[in-house]
């Protein structure tokens, strides 16, 4: 019933909202944010994905209660095709239990290449990140962006979201370029999508 499915919906929402703030209070500088992102958020990321047509894997980074998972899901890309890593234990195993069929990796995502290299994994179609790159000590940033384009294709992307006006990273530092893509009004606070290639693939 409509009803019953939204007050769930509504329920479940409320409790991730006060998960993630609970989160927050325990590691504010790796949340970095106090609520899940939106709906609208999950889906303008989704939508800068490229159709590559290949199989090979996409990569979520701070899968967090699960926002931009379901929004990944719900664009049309298939839980098998998924992989989300995630540093938290407890958001970890949530994750594991609410997407099924999608890969959930409890780890630091400064170590992209090893933990997918224990799956199997060695080139990926794109990186989706919900990780709060600006609190990040440089070291750690370093680590991650020059992972993620060890794994991604030539051309692929990574796509970033950030609350700043800004780019949240320096691409020229890392040989990217970066675009600017939609800004999503319809999430707390409003947030900007970022697209990150090699230098080379432009
Ligand atoms: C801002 S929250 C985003 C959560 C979710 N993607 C969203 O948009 O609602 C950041 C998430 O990244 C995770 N995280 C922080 N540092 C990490 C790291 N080094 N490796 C993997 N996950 C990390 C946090 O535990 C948290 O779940």
């Amino acid at each position: 019933m409509p009803a019953t499915r939204s007050a769930g919906s509504i329920r479940r929402k409320a409790q991730d909202a006060w998960l993630f703030l609970s989160r927050w209070a325990k590691a504010p500088g790796r949340m970095g944010a106090v609520a899940p992102s939106s709906r609208a958020l999950a889906l303008a990321m989704a939508a800068e994905i490229p159709d590559d047509k290949s199989d090979c894997p996409i990569i979520e980074l701070g899968g967090g209660t699960g926002s931009i998972t379901n929004g990944l899901l719900e664009s049309g890309i298939a839980p098998s095709r998924l992989v989300v890593i995630e540093r938290d234990r407890h958001l970890a195993s949530l994750l594991r239990q609410r997407f099924k069929g999608v890969e959930v990796i409890c780890g630091d995502a400064g170590q992209l290449p090893e933990l997918l290299a224990r799956h199997g994994i060695t080139r990926v179609a794109a990186v989706v990140s919900g990780l709060p790159l600006l609190l990040f000590p440089r070291d750690l940033l370093d680590q991650i962006v020059d992972g993620c384009f060890t794994v991604l294709g030539p051309t692929s992307p990574l796509i970033q979201f950030t609350y700043g006006h800004a780019s949240p990273l320096p691409p020229e530092s890392f040989g990217l370029t970066a675009r600017r893509g939609p800004k999503v009004w319809l999430n707390i606070p409003p947030a900007t999508v970022w697209i990150y290639q090699r230098a080379s693939a432009g």
